[in-house]
């Protein structure tokens, strides 16, 4: 399983980027919103930093499948990277399809049934993204339904990948990587939470202090 990035923060995928852990970035509009800052602008920015798919998502406000070709092709022409983020609705689908004929890259989002998944992937989707974190909010083990698109997709010969979206901590990421997702797209801190244990930094700790005990500074 491979890692993304679930932000539009710089200065975190930067150093995500650094660690080498991350391949690619995700947006949506809340988190475009969250920097304040102009879509077009950080996700050049973003894209100048990561090598790799770079998830644009079209406008909130966007929701007839005209609309949403247009600023799909917009965010295509942005860098070759950029895939296109289309929400799951049946105009959503129709975008899907003219833009993935079209050679653009697209990420069908907010998933939360197999049947969505499957109609995203028949659209020409690159990619769909199920909603982990928001399943299990309402009490709906998520990671039932990333096992069960990862069942389907492997049994109809599908290629468009699983990106485990909305992951809210580190157990997330196991669950995703036993339940067969192709990408987990996890915030800056997930990544943090799951290079942390206490026993490394003890080991740290000691290694240091006996090393200086017989060398000194
Ligand atoms: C994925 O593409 C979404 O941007 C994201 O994972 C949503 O996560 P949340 O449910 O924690 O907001």
């Amino acid at each position: 399983m491979k890692f993304f990035i679930d932000t539009a923060k710089v200065d975190d995928i930067k150093k995500a980027n650094d660690m080498g852990v991350i391949c690619g970035v995700t947006t949506n509009p809340s988190l475009i919103a969250k920097e304040g800052r102009v879509f077009e602008e950080v996700i050049a920015e973003i894209a100048s930093i990561v090598d790799g798919p770079i998830s644009g998502e079209v406008k909130a406000t966007t929701t007839d499948a005209e609309g949403m070709i247009a600023e799909g092709r917009a965010i295509a022409a942005i860098h070759p990277n950029m895939v296109v983020k289309i929400p799951m609705t049946a105009e959503g689908l129709k975008a899907c399809k003219v833009l993935s004929s079209e050679g653009i890259k697209t990420n069908v989002t907010l998933i939360f049934t197999a049947n969505q998944a499957l109609l995203a992937a028949r659209a020409g989707a690159t990619y769909v993204s199920p909603f982990l974190g928001r399943l299990d909010d309402i009490s709906t083990p998520g990671i039932d339904l990333i096992r069960t698109i990862s069942e389907i997709f492997a049994v109809a010969g599908i290629e468009t990948e699983i990106i485990a979206a909305s992951v809210r901590h580190p157990i997330h990421v196991i669950d995703c990587a036993l339940a067969g997702a192709d990408i987990a797209t996890v915030p800056y801190s997930v990544i943090e939470q799951m290079i942390k244990h206490p026993l490394t930094d003890q080991g740290i700790e000691k290694f240091q202090a006996d090393y200086k005990a017989v060398f000194g500074e």
